[in-house]
């Protein structure tokens, strides 16, 4: 079994990365619930962690700090039993989370997607300060600075752009 920092890693786990919007979230629930594994989804276990909303933490405490935990909590998840990782479009900004899951021997799949077709999907989510400011904007230059992040970490490539959870659930399991 491949081994990443600290003895942590199993390439049993399932890491799914991208860009907010592109259902990383409900598509690891599906995965999980058919693989009977645990998920962990990383906006959701930060928020644990520091006990205020993701929001409340890049208001209040600044970006850096929220990528510290963000770092911290996904070493921890490479550390757990084999899960379904869903984690936040940003993960791959740091070298050393990209190193991390490269070395993890972790499946990492990037769910990939026309920026422009997230617009709709990223309205609601009052968890994306980033996006407050020129929604579209802000997604389309995002895309850019991180696509070659996503293919420098992934194994697996799959368009989300008009299929749904399920159906890109199923396309992973195949
Ligand atoms: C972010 C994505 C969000 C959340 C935070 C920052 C990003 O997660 O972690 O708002 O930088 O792309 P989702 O990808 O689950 O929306």
């Amino acid at each position: 079994m491949p081994v990443g920092p600290r003895g942590c890693g199993s390439d049993q786990h399932i890491v799914l990365v991208g860009m907010m919007g592109t259902g990383k979230s409900t598509v690891g629930r599906i995965l999980a619930q058919r693989l009977r594994r645990p998920l962990i989804d990383t906006d959701t276990e930060i928020e644990a962690l520091v006990g205020r909303s993701i929001r409340s933490i890049f208001l209040e405490d600044g970006e850096p700090v929220f990528r510290e935990v963000e770092s911290r909590v996904l070493h921890e998840a490479l550390c757990s039993e084999p899960s379904v990782i869903a984690s936040g479009g940003g993960i791959v900004l740091a070298e050393h989370n990209r190193e991390l899951l490269r070395s993890s021997g972790a499946r990492v799949i990037w769910l990939k997607a026309d920026p422009k077709s997230l617009v709709e999907r990223v309205a609601t989510a009052g968890h994306r300060p980033l996006l407050d400011a020129d929604p579209l904007g802000t997604l389309m230059a995002m895309f850019e600075a991180r696509k070659s992040l996503y293919s420098e970490v992934a194994g697996r490539i799959i368009s989300v752009d008009q299929r749904s959870a399920i159906e890109v659930a199923e396309a992973i399991l195949r």
